[in-house]
Formats: C-alpha cells, structure tokens, sequence
C-alpha cells in the first residue's frame, strides 16, 4: 500500500477514535462525516477501489472494511450512552400536580333519556324486558288484533324485509315496542309488571318531529283488577318525575286495534317565540289492553285485565332538552352531543 494511503488511513482511524461524541448533535455529524452516502469518507474510499493497484485492492479493501467496522461500533456505544444518560438524567417533575383527566365521550342524549325513563319506571316497580327488532308479521300486528288487510296496519308504515305472503305471513322491522308485550305474555302469566325499551322503524316522511327509526318505551302491566284510572296515574306520575312538578299534560281519545279504550298524551312544550307560547307535543299511546290481545296469548280476560303504553325516546328527549328539530340527534356533530357531558 502506497505510504500516502497509508498516512490517510492512519489519520482517519485516528480521527474516528477520537471524535467526540457526547450529544446528539455531534453523532449525528459523525454518522453524516463517515457514512453519508453522497459523500462520507468510507463511501469515498470504497469509490477509489478502480484506482488501487490491483496487488493493493485486497488489504485496501480489508482497511476501508475494518474503518467502517469502527465507526459503526463509535456510533452504537454513543447512541447507547446518551440513552442510558437521558435516562438517568433528574427530570423537572412535580408530583404533587394533579394527573391529567383524559378526554372522555358521554353518552348520546337518546340514551341519557332512555335510562331515566327505565329509572323512572324501576322505581315505580317495573321489570325491564326486550325483544327483536326483526319481527314477523304476527307478533307486530297479528297478535295485537291488527285484521289482515285492515287499514289500521297503514297507520305505521312498515319496512318489510319479506312482504307478507298470501296467508299474511312477513318479516319486518318492527314498527313499535308491543310486538314484545305479545312475547312477554307468552312466556309469562300475570301478574307482569314489565316495560320495554327499544329501537323501531316507521317508512314516513321525514320532519322535525319524525324520523324513520326512533326509540319507544313500551309499558304493560296486566293483573286482577287494573284499571284505566291505574294508568293515568301511573304516567301523570311519570311525567312529573320526568318533567318537574309544573309540567302540563293531557289525555286525548284515540284509537289502537290493541287498546280499547285508548288514548295519547301529549306534553306542553313552552316556546316564547309561538303564537299560542309554546304547543302540544304528542309524547305516547295508551290504553286498556284489548281482550282479544289477551286470549291471543292463552290470558284469560274474564279474569285479568290491563293497561299498556308506548312513548317515543326521542320526543322526551326534545322535550327536556328543548331540541327542536328531532334530525340532530341522528346527526352525529360533536358540538351537538358535546352539549350533553
Ligand atoms: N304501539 C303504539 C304506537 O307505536 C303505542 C301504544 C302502545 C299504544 C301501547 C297503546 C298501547 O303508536
């Protein structure tokens, strides 16, 4: 090897031996000195190959090798101690800060209402029950002595998943919460206490007061001796420890296949900028449970009678809350349901 080759790799190996390597910076300055591809001295050595004479390129390649060798092992040590020197390092801390709360989500305001009417109704002695939201025609209208081809079956317009065949029969998304009345009953002899919370699907149009899929809580309680004066009790109560003391409510007449007799309630929504200063919201239906509802489940009606409601989750919801239009609670905007923490 020529004697000024050999001076130049003296002096580098001198050098990388050397090098001070105590911060980041300056591993990082090494690590671009020796090993940048571009123009690092070890890649400018192994470039100069062609021009070592050919007896020479052997041990040349062994030196620029070993070079190389060092200067990767400089770098690993010197990663190694900044490392274990940054972790050993007395840090700026102060433990007797409080922690940092995480962000946390809450629960949409659907559900907060939906669990304070289930409280409501707990206390008041109720079970909770559920049922499918996939429902054959039977259970959704059959059962609840909706007559094949009788218009009261327009009333609620359904999504059919399998429309019904020529004895009736179908599949469908149920269009409320006494499809489970019917599966209770089934299971169950009175007396049953039970409500049922849940989603339903209605094929209507779209307006701030109704959406195609919404929640309802149905209500059913059938023993000896209920009566029509038990159930406007029982949600005059509800609606007091729902809406406060002052809330106004009201009975209407109504008509459901299932209930005879029946009726809606409606809720007094106050609203300064409305003519009348506020208007009438419909809030559930209700009545005595039809005799033929009872013996289509083997319950039998000289005997027991009872009383079954239906609210709807979400025009509670609008209510309490005074959300006017029922479509941002399906929106999702999180300057929205932030409001609700
Ligand atoms: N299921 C009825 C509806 O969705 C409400 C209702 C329930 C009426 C129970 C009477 C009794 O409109």
């Amino acid at each position: 090897m020529a004697d000024n080759l050999d001076t130049t790799f003296g002096e580098l190996e001198a050098a990388v031996a050397q090098a001070a390597l105590s911060t980041a910076e300056e591993i990082d300055a090494f690590r671009i000195r020796y090993l940048s591809k571009k123009q690092g001295r070890i890649t400018e050595l192994l470039k100069g190959i062609p021009r070592v004479a050919p007896e020479s390129r052997r041990a040349y390649g062994q030196r620029v090798n070993a070079l190389k060798q060092a200067v990767e092992t400089r770098l690993e040590q010197a990663q190694q101690q900044l490392m274990a020197q940054e972790r050993s390092a007395p840090v700026d801390l102060d433990l007797t800060l409080p922690g940092r709360r995480p962000a946390l989500g809450s629960l949409h305001p659907i559900t907060q209402t939906e669990r304070e009417i289930r409280r409501v109704f707990e206390s008041f002695g109720f079970a909770v029950a559920e049922g499918p939201e996939i429902e054959d025609d039977w259970h959704n209208f059959g059962a609840l002595n909706f007559p094949p081809d009788h218009p009261a079956r327009d009333m609620q317009d359904t999504f059919w998943i399998d429309a019904p065949d020529e004895e009736g029969k179908g599949v469908l998304l149920r269009t409320h919460t006494s499809p489970v009345q019917i599966r209770v009953m089934q299971n169950q002899q009175p007396p049953v206490r039970v409500i049922a919370p849940g989603r339903v699907y209605r094929n209507e149009a779209i307006s701030y007061k109704s959406f195609c899929l919404f929640h309802q809580v149905e209500g059913l309680y059938v023993d000896q001796g209920v009566s029509m004066a038990d159930l406007k009790q029982i949600l005059n109560s509800f609606a007091r420890e729902i809406f406060g003391d002052d809330v106004k409510m009201r009975f209407r007449p109504s008509f459901f296949p299932f209930t005879e007799p029946s009726a809606e309630a409606d809720i007094w929504w106050r609203d300064d900028s409305h003519p009348d200063g506020g208007r009438w919201l419909e809030i559930l239906g209700s009545g005595m449970v039809d005799p033929e509802v009872l013996k289509a489940v083997d319950i039998d009606p000289e005997k027991y009678t009872g009383y079954a409601f239906g609210m709807g989750v979400e025009r509670i919801a609008m209510l309490r809350h005074n959300i006017s239009d029922i479509r941002v609670l399906y929106e999702n905007d999180v300057r929205f349901l932030s409001q609700f923490n």
